[in-house]
């Protein structure tokens, strides 16, 4: 074949798209962060408006707002201010640029690039009446062929195929080939997909009609294998050859039209963390589209590059020629306009950045027209494969499927064929309308929305089985859908739907188990997550919107009939009717995995591996130390029915693990083994330790010098109670004696620079659910307190149902700080509890990095001293030796320094009351720690303090007075404490997600309320009584004084 080199013009021709608000953008409130002017579009960082980006291509589509619907359902720019990009216009450069080019002899490539849902369908195909490139480029060339001239001749074949997972499926075959069709090599056409048909077409109605097939074909596989089209590439070719009989010549033009898949799966599948390999081939074409352009970017601003990996996926292969090779290339990037798509949208616009830099060598493909007479004569120029203008070897054809003569069919006789198709179809369609219209019936759903309403099933009078076998009248295939699985009647006006035994059918987010009468629009799940809407008989029909019923509507109603909301996340700021954005977030992945989970689960089941998956949100009601909510995020807890191991998968490892079982899956369908080396089985992990809840254990008491004991409950996740902690807390001296009521401090500061010894002792672990459902599982808690480098572990305790624990830890602070003391008042100590199964290694601590007194003790509040010990140069070991010494002997220091002002200060108030009084008795001032006034000890928890006016006067009046406020003002704070831990009790009392049992949880709300009601109010009553009597003293004995 002759090729004529044409200068300049190779360059790929980059656009940008930005499409309108979504309604899930629109419901989060989002806000526009794209803008564009000329050709340029700039991103703006919704969490820093000032930052922006600014990119130039060689188009910028702005399709985001300015736009109104005409009557044909066309959307047009309102205005002539409006800005707006429709479907015309983007069809006027793209789109003419492809024609151009296949008129001219060129191969023209368009790629559509971005993240799901971010427009690439729409600008490919378009939705309704807003008809997108492709139709639109093969309606324009069959217009243009009709209106030239007679002794012209042209032929077009139409191809289209999708890839998923590395297999490449003929989308307009009805059979399936496992694994896919092969793409081979051949010297002269490059790479192509052996055995893909290519129909020869002569009229526009008949490529419409062969994308609709290869829709409902893509529509299929997308709910029997739960194939998820976002992760596929759809590729659509047309052949377009023309031939110039007077110029004795011929030109051929290959256009490959490819809707990418998703783009943002190339970083959130991510296998981090997990063991296993990244989930299957899911993003390997669309990653190593990146590798490719990436390399001939280079290429083109000269770096040197030494291989194009053309070869590592199926995507590339294909395109070989699109990228840097034969072909005019246009890639038109989709983008989102809302800030919450702004770390995608920006990587979108990276990656077509790059993609502006890649050059080709596009060529006109002519040949001369006496080559073509031999097989001219047979006319035999079917293409089949789609990569290359070559012709194919005869024994290619032989394998299209097109039975043992297809060397003999000639151009005219395929074209005859697929017309007979065509009009086939066409009678079938006309029924199909018919029925649409008489009849009730089942539209699918699904959640890219090019594929929905695409399959319609109806259901006629009379009653009629749907499932999976051949036999129903209703053959539904999908995930978890069973060989006969539920059944539809049809009777006087009425329709109602049956499930059988255990099947799963869900209508408006409902499960349900007998029969249940269907209204016009109602929703159906059946099986895992096969969704189709209920179009009742033509009566009970309005014009109602249909596509307000999407994907996102079943599963929001199916999350909000499981009682989860963004409500329930906890999400609106006030009156704000705005969510926060990292809650909707979280709400998002939710409504998104909930599917999947379901999907996972019916796979697990049919592969029989006896994992039950269950999808929850990471701290939905745990609070941090400060009590503030933590960031909460979606995990799936994974349980083995039969050996009641569990594990907790984060979100990216479920998604990896769910690609793996799909692969696995697929093996079982294509009817292959299924078996997996343990190992490498998705399904399976090594045991792990696996955290079961928190307790909060407010530590204001140990600010104040008060020794506590609390039995509080160890909450999981969804804030219900795992087990009860019982634990004790108690200020110590250094040698580990209790601190007693005398120690109290009116105000923490008085502990500020000084020595802080104190204990924590966990007693026991009570009514552990974790133990109580299997008796060979153990348990370990761990707590971190203030700046301790990591958590401390109790040691494991295995098969007891109540374990007595009874482990004691000495803290010390030698130089309490501001901050510390800061902590205490305002920080829980969080212990959390860790399940042991069999098999599995407790949770140890390392003993190296914690720094640990001359007594054994362990050190906290180090800050200053490790500020200390980072200056030298020594080994850690002897510094934290001489350190301590140091403080030690600092510590001592201030002792003595404080012993002494203390000696002086006492002396000087002797003096000064001697002088004063004269005779008055003599007195002596107390000071604490130094000259206890009471040397009462402390019994068990110190809500005992001795009441004001038990304290003996046995000092100056004045002096005495001082006391028994301080006594009234520590009661006060014990009691204030008290008040606290009840309040938080309260607050973190949460509702029962049974409706019935909100009686019982609003009276015990309000007698809690009533019990912090009645202790504070005689807190404030005692308070004001012991002022009341020290004042009526202090008056009495100024009365008696004068
Ligand atoms: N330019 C646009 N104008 C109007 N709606 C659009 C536009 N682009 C996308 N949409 C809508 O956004 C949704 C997602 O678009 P789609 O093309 O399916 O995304 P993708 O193919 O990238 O996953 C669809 O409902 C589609 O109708
Ligand atoms: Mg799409």
């Amino acid at each position: 074949m002759a090729t004529t080199p044409t200068p300049g013009a190779d360059r790929v021709r980059v656009a940008v798209r930005v499409r309108p608000f979504s309604q899930r953008e629109k419901n989060a409130g989002s806000k526009c962060v794209i803008s564009m002017h000329s050709r340029t579009t700039t991103i703006h960082d919704p969490k820093n408006p000032e930052h922006t980006k600014t990119f130039t291509f060689d188009l910028a589509y702005w399709s985001h707002n300015g736009f109104q619907m005409e009557k044909d359902g066309v959307f047009t720019a309102v205005g002539p201010t409006s800005k707006f990009a429709g479907q015309r216009e983007v069809f006027h450069d793209l789109g003419r640029g492809i024609l151009d080019s296949a008129w001219q002899g060129y191969n023209a490539t368009l790629l559509a690039y971005g993240q799901t849902g971010s427009g690439k369908s729409y600008s490919m195909i378009g939705f309704g009446a807003n008809k997108g490139l492709i139709p639109k480029v093969c309606e324009e060339l069959f217009q243009a062929i009709e209106n030239r001239e007679r002794n012209q001749e042209y032929q077009v074949t139409f191809s289209m195929l999708e890839i998923y997972n590395e297999q490449v499926r003929d989308l307009l075959s009805r059979t399936k080939k496992p694994r896919g069709l092969r793409v081979r090599e051949d010297t002269q056409l490059g790479f192509y997909v052996d055995g893909l048909r290519s129909v020869p077409c002569e009229n526009y109605a008949q490529i419409e009609r062969l994308m609709e097939q290869g829709t409902r074909v893509r529509t299929m596989a997308s709910t029997n294998m739960n194939a998820s089209s976002s992760r596929s590439h759809m590729v659509i070719t047309l052949q377009f050859k023309q031939f110039f009989p007077d110029r004795g010549l011929t030109k051929q033009s290959c256009i490959n039209l490819v809707d990418l898949a998703g783009s943002e799966r190339q970083k959130t599948s991510g296998s981090e963390g997990d063991r296993l390999r990244e989930g299957s081939h899911v993003n390997l074409s669309l990653t190593n589209l990146g590798n490719v352009i990436s390399a001939l970017a280079d290429i083109a601003v000269g770096k040197k590059v030494l291989h194009i990996p053309y070869r590592d996926s199926v995507l590339t292969k294909l395109l070989q020629p699109a990228l840097g090779g034969n072909s005019r290339t246009a890639l038109i990037a989709a983008i989102s306009p809302a800030d919450i798509c702004y770390e995608e949208t920006l990587s979108t616009l990276r990656y077509v950045e790059r993609a502006k830099k890649v050059r080709n060598k596009a060529v006109v493909n002519t040949s001369a027209l006496v080559r073509e007479s031999r097989a001219a004569n047979s006319k035999l120029l079917l293409r089949c494969g789609h990569s290359r203008m070559a012709e194919q070897p005869a024994d290619l054809l032989a394998e299209l499927g097109l039975g043992p003569h297809t060397h003999q069919l000639t151009w005219a006789h395929l074209l005859e064929q697929a017309r007979e198709e065509w009009q086939q179809h066409h009678v079938a369609v006309a029924q199909e309308r018919q029925m649409l219209k008489t009849l009730p019936h089942l539209l699918n759903v699904n959640e890219d929305p090019q594929l929905t309403g695409v399959l319609k099933y109806f259901i006629q009078a009379g009653s009629c089985d749907a499932g999976q076998a051949e036999s129903n009248a209703l053959t539904l295939q999908g995930l978890g859908i069973s060989d006969k699985h539920a059944s539809f009647t049809n009777l006087d006006g009425q329709v109602t739907v049956t499930p059988y035994n255990k099947c799963n059918v869900v209508v408006n987010g409902v499960p349900i188990t007998t029969k249940t009468k269907l209204q016009h629009l109602d929703r159906i799940i059946l099986g895992s997550n096969s969704a189709y809407l209920y179009i009742g008989f033509p009566s009970e029909r309005a014009s109602e919107d249909l596509s307000r019923f999407d994907y996102d509507f079943f599963q929001l109603e199916r999350a909000a009939a499981q009682g989860m909301s963004v409500d329930k996340l906890g999400a609106r700021h006030g009156g704000n009717r705005r969510a926060d954005p990292s809650v909707l977030a979280v709400f998002q992945d939710y409504i998104k995995l909930m599917p999947l989970v379901a999907e996972a689960n019916q796979m697990s089941e049919e592969l029989k591996k006896g994992l039950t998956m269950e999808l929850k949100v990471k701290n939905l009601a745990s609070s941090d130390s400060r009590g503030y909510d933590l960031q909460k995020e979606v995990m799936v807890k994974v349980t083995n029915q039969r050996t009641h191991e569990v594990w907790v998968w984060s979100k990216a490892k479920f998604i990896n693990r769910k690609f793996l079982m799909e692969e696995l899956y697929q093996h079982l369908l294509d009817g292959e083994d299924s078996h997996i080396a343990q190992e490498d089985d998705p399904f399976w992990d090594p045991v792990e330790v696996v955290h079961l809840g928190s307790a909060h254990i407010w530590l204001q008491s140990l600010a104040y010098c008060m020794q506590f004991e609390e039995q509080v409950e160890f909450l999981n996740c969804d804030g219900l109670a795992e087990a009860v902690l019982h634990i004790h807390v108690t200020p110590c001296s250094p040698a580990g004696r209790a601190c007693g009521e005398e120690d109290v401090v009116i105000d923490p500061l008085e502990l500020l620079g000084k020595r802080m010894d104190f204990q924590i002792r966990i007693e026991r672990c009570l009514g552990a659910k974790w133990l109580k459902e299997d008796t060979e599982r153990g348990i370990q808690m761990g707590y971190r307190i203030y700046d301790l480098p990591h958590p401390l572990y109790t040691k494991p305790v295995w098969k007891i149902a109540n374990p007595q624990i009874e482990e004691s830890v000495q803290f010390t602070a030698l130089n309490a700080s501001q901050e510390f003391l800061n902590y205490l008042q305002t920080n829980a100590l969080i212990v959390d509890l860790w399940g042991l199964q069999e098999g599995c290694a407790g949770l140890s601590c390392s003993q190296l990095d914690l720094v640990v007194t001359a007594e054994g003790h362990v050190m906290v509040d180090t800050k200053k001293i490790s500020t200390l010990a980072d200056g030298g140069q020594m080994p850690s070991n002897q510094i934290s030796e001489l350190h301590l010494k140091l403080l030690k002997l600092e510590q001592e220091t201030e002792l003595l320094r404080n012993i002494n002002r203390a000696l002086r200060e006492e002396n000087m108030f002797l003096k000064d009351s001697l002088d004063k009084t004269g005779s008055c008795q003599q007195g002596k001032r107390l000071s604490r720690p130094h000259k206890p006034p009471n040397t009462q000890t402390g019994t068990g928890m110190t809500t005992r303090l001795p009441p004001a006016r038990e304290g003996k006067q046995t000092s100056t009046p004045q002096a005495g007075y001082d006391r028994e406020l301080a006594t009234a003002l520590k009661v006060f704070y014990q009691s204030m404490n008290m008040a606290r831990r009840q309040f938080l009790k309260v607050r973190h009392y949460k509702p029962p997600e049974d409706d019935q049992m909100l009686r019982p949880f609003v009276y015990q709300q309000s007698q809690m309320l009533k019990d912090f009601g009645d202790l504070f109010e005689s807190s404030l009553w005692k308070l004001k009584n012991d002022v009341a009597l020290i004042v009526k003293k202090k008056r009495e004995c100024l009365l008696y004084n004068k």
